[in-house]
């Protein structure tokens, strides 16, 4: 049984802790959905004032929906489209401090405030994107970008067998 233990310290020092509990999670597993669901698991529960908090994966036209955790969602995202789509094609993560200021945000769960979507890539190849929704504005800052950021790195670390040379 994994347990999880309850983040203490500074937001830096907790993310540190969630690293290391995403990497025991995700140990000497390289299943892609088994990663990202557990993964996915891991940090809704974790962190407060979450609604949402998923992956889509490219399947070489748009964005599909893949593990997550909230509300059912938009199943499939084009490139140029949403908050997702604009991490997808610029390859760089998007912190949305107020979703109804990003034109072209896409309301999968109306609750949803602000965003950040963190750009899955392998190399130059595309994987998809990790998307984590808030039912507050400006929910998250530069600790949570970076700390999201690690967490995605670690899930791109662990499927590298299954992805193309
Ligand atoms: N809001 C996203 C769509 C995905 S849901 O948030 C789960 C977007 O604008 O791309």
């Amino acid at each position: 049984m994994f347990a999880t233990t309850d983040l203490a310290g500074t937001k830096p020092e907790q993310y540190t802790q969630l690293l290391a509990q995403a990497r025991a999670l995700v140990a000497d597993e390289s299943d892609r959905i088994a990663n990202a669901a557990n993964l996915s698991a891991l940090v809704y529960h974790a962190l407060p004032q979450l609604n949402w908090v998923g992956f889509y994966f490219f399947d070489g036209t748009e964005l599909v929906v893949g593990p997550f955790q909230g509300l059912p969602a938009c199943v499939r995202i084009p490139l140029d489209k949403g908050v997702c789509g604009a991490a997808a094609r610029t390859r760089r993560t998007q912190r949305v401090d107020d979703v109804d200021a990003f034109e072209g945000h896409i309301a999968c769960d109306s609750a949803s405030r602000s965003e950040l979507v963190v750009p899955l890539y392998a190399g130059d190849t595309l994987i998809g994107v990790f998307d984590i929704d808030s039912p507050v504005t400006h929910r998250f800052d530069d600790d949570d970008q970076a700390g999201l950021e690690a967490i995605a790195k670690c899930f791109l670390s662990t499927c590298r067998a299954e992805l193309p040379a």
